[in-house]
């Protein structure tokens, strides 16, 4: 135990509350309790708060609203990782412009993991995509996943399906995310990884920490249809978790609108997706947000809880807005590209 200096003597002797000296002394308000109530009983005085016996007139102890710790909410390292979803490849409105992009910007951002909450690819239902798929069956769209696909040196990306339009598995009993990265790997991709179907759970670790129950992010497609207000489903599907079940944060594809919502402790991010409004969209009303997430957030290595957490959203705008942009667009090319037929 370090003993008291004078200083310390000082600020004990002072109408300053418990945990003011505390925080002065570097001590714990337990030891300045502690010590103030052996000086009142070396002085010969009452302790400041006494409880009468057969008095059942108490004087109420003040309150001691204490002080946390800035190591407790900052004192680790922030986490970043990327979010994507619903990039429906093998549709006409699929956005590879800025799904490329996207992963560009997560290359230049040092993002090694990005999650994927399902929808990768389009699948077929003839009578909602019938008319728009540029390729039918399970070994085209796999292949023409692997072949566009963003990849990136040293991007990893965790994907997984959903039962709408990955529904081959309900139908046919067939495991689309598992057959996809078994195509990648055979074509050489190694950045493609199946994490399940519908939902998988990501722990969360603090390294050198042993945890009993880790945080959990759930990666979700949870299907149906959307919502006219955008967090309600996720507020919806937070209420149906049971207590223990909760994760800390919720990623939720399908719905293809950004959004942020906190609801009983869990950090909720509906995610936009990369594909334009559809024939289908357009019949049901559906807004079609395009963009990605960088999630950044810190986990307390001393409390095993998430104590900051920013999702950044980057969104797109249409295809038309980006014409001048694209590398491969003639207004970029200075000047005309002639032959003078007939002299050459
Ligand atoms: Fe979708
Ligand atoms: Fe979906």
């Amino acid at each position: 135990m370090t003993s008291w200096t004078q200083t310390d003597l000082h600020y004990l002797s002072t109408n300053l509350s418990n945990a003011d000296v505390a925080h002065r002394t570097g001590r714990s308000e337990a030891a300045v309790r502690g010590k103030r109530q052996r000086m009142l009983a070396a002085a010969g005085k009452p302790a400041a708060v006494t409880t009468p016996k057969d008095d059942f007139k108490t004087e109420k102890a003040p309150l001691e609203f204490g002080y946390i710790p800035l190591d407790v909410l900052d004192g680790d390292e922030w986490t970043r990782i990327g979010l994507v979803a619903d990039t429906h490849l093998c549709c006409k409105e699929e956005r590879l412009d800025a799904l490329h992009a996207q992963y560009d910007l997560f290359e230049s951002e040092g993002i090694k993991d990005v999650f994927h909450a399902g929808n990768i690819v389009d699948g077929y239902i003839p009578k909602i995509n019938g008319g728009s798929v540029y390729e039918t069956s399970i070994d085209g769209q796999a292949t023409y996943c692997v072949e566009h696909y963003p990849a990136r040196k040293g991007v990893t990306t965790h994907f997984i399906t959903g039962n709408d339009h990955e529904g081959w598995w309900q139908k046919e009993g067939f495991n689309f995310g598992a057959y996809l990265e078994f195509v990648a790997k055979n074509q050489g991709r190694e950045d493609l990884h199946y994490i399940g179907h519908v939902e998988a759970d990501v722990e969360l670790i603090i390294p050198g920490k042993k945890h009993d129950r880790p945080q959990l992010m759930k990666i979700q497609h949870p299907g149906g249809g959307s919502a006219y207000a955008r967090s309600y489903k996720g507020q919806k599907m937070v209420e149906s978790f049971q207590g223990g079940e909760k994760p800390s944060i919720l990623v939720q594809g399908h719905y293809h609108v950004s959004g942020y919502s906190y609801d009983r402790n869990v950090h909720i991010i509906g995610m936009p997706g990369f594909q334009d409004q559809t024939i289908f969209g357009r019949t049901k009303h559906l807004r079609y947000e395009i963009g990605g997430v960088i999630l950044s957030f810190k986990l307390s290595s001393e409390t095993g809880t998430i104590t900051r957490l920013c999702p950044e959203f980057n969104m797109f705008y249409d295809r038309g807005f980006y014409k001048p942009f694209l590398r491969s667009d003639r207004t970029l090319i200075k000047g005309k590209q002639q032959i003078i037929t007939g002299k050459q």
